[in-house]
């Protein structure tokens, strides 16, 4: 699908009042985004995994105006309570889709939204907010459009996500998205998110991860900023080849349940991750000293009881522990033994991959 397939036609049906929900999960990337072009469209494809019970739910409450307005017209309230601060991302994102929704000056929204997980742990939200969001406007454009079927709608849903945020893309659909056009992958789009088209061995059914929350604080450097400093960054092509090669080799791996080299690949897209930011100019570093230390850990606990645990990082400090279920015990076990004493107030979160969001 194109841009232009996304243009909504005149509608010709009556615009309704009424309310809608959806609980959209967060993901975690394997293969990373970071860097973008224009309108969002990512510098390299991503891969990720869907999770489950880390998630947003948003209601949007919708009535129709008397005639449309000149600006958008919306309440947003978090937890029960205005979020002034939020308003300005929910502005832009509105601006940024309004070319493709066309009735949303003709309505006044109210926003509810929740996460599941803790306000200030440290988890960014944006990929399940915008992905519950977008969903929810996706189905006032169902009641505009009730032709629409299944694959639209998810790649719509997916399409306007991303102008949200990039990494929003991943979150509508699972368990493995992928994001951004690569030659190897059928289907793959820098519009929109796929569910990976190819077989994922069963030792990835149920695969866990642990969030170990090691500093719960505001980041000092937002992820936008962060992709703009790829723009002249020394190593952006370089980089940009690297993620690339990955997909391409994480396509048999995925298949054959190979966990030796997805650990690799997996923890070198994290550091990389990293060493992007801590090269970039101005440079800057997310992790702390304890989420080095936890990295040491996971590595000296590999090599002794020989599991399949690995780490994935985000634009943050706390550590994503990843592991197939059958290792389960084995690892919560090292993780209450040894890394608790790193997160900050001891806490962490179990979690594991998903399928996608889900209308309430
Ligand atoms: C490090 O999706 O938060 O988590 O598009 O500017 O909203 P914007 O960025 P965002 O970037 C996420 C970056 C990442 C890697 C990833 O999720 O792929």
């Amino acid at each position: 699908m194109r841009e232009n397939d996304f243009v909504s036609g005149s509608y010709s049906g009556p615009l309704m009042n009424g309310k809608v929900t959806y609980k959209s999960p967060s993901n975690i990337a394997l293969v990373k985004y970071w860097g973008k072009k224009e309108n969002q469209v990512p510098a390299n494809p991503s891969v990720s995994f869907t999770l489950d019970s880390c998630a947003t739910t948003t209601s949007l409450t919708y009535s129709k105006l008397d005639e449309p307005g000149k600006d958008f017209s919306f309440e947003l309230l978090f937890e029960g309570k205005p979020k002034p601060d939020f308003k300005p991302k929910i502005q832009t994102f509105f601006s940024r889709i309004s070319a493709y929704l066309p009735f949303l000056k003709s309505y006044h929204f109210v926003i509810e939204t929740s996460n599941s997980f803790p306000h200030s742990s440290g988890i960014a939200s944006s990929a399940s907010g915008m992905s519950a969001l977008a969903l929810c406007l996706m189905h006032i454009e169902k009641q505009l459009f009730p032709e629409i079927e299944v694959d639209y709608f998810n790649a719509k849903a997916s399409f306007l996500a991303r102008l949200g945020s990039g990494s929003a893309a991943r979150s509508i659909k699972g368990p493995l998205m992928q994001w951004g056009h690569h030659q190897d992958t059928e289907g793959s789009s820098d519009l929109y998110a796929i569910t990976y088209p190819y077989k994922l061995h069963e030792v990835f059914n149920d695969f866990q991860d642990t969030i170990l929350l090691v500093d719960k604080g505001q980041k000092q450097v937002s992820s936008t900023v962060g992709h703009n400093l790829m723009h002249g960054h020394p190593f952006a092509e370089q980089r940009f080849k690297q993620a690339d090669d990955n997909l391409s080799k994480l396509r048999k791996i995925f298949i054959e349940g190979d966990l030796v080299n997805f650990i690799k690949i997996v923890e070198s897209e994290a550091l990389t991750l990293h060493a992007m930011m801590m090269s970039s100019l101005p440079y800057f570093m997310l992790m702390k000293p304890n989420t080095l230390q936890i990295i040491n850990k996971i590595w000296e606990f590999r090599a002794k009881s020989k599991s399949h645990l690995c780490f994935t990082l985000d634009a943050g400090a706390n550590v994503h522990v990843l592991y197939p279920k059958s290792d389960k015990e084995l690892v919560l076990q090292f993780i209450k033994d040894e890394l608790v004493a790193y997160c900050e107030n001891g806490q962490y979160l179990c979690d594991q991959i998903g399928n996608g969001a889900v209308e309430i």
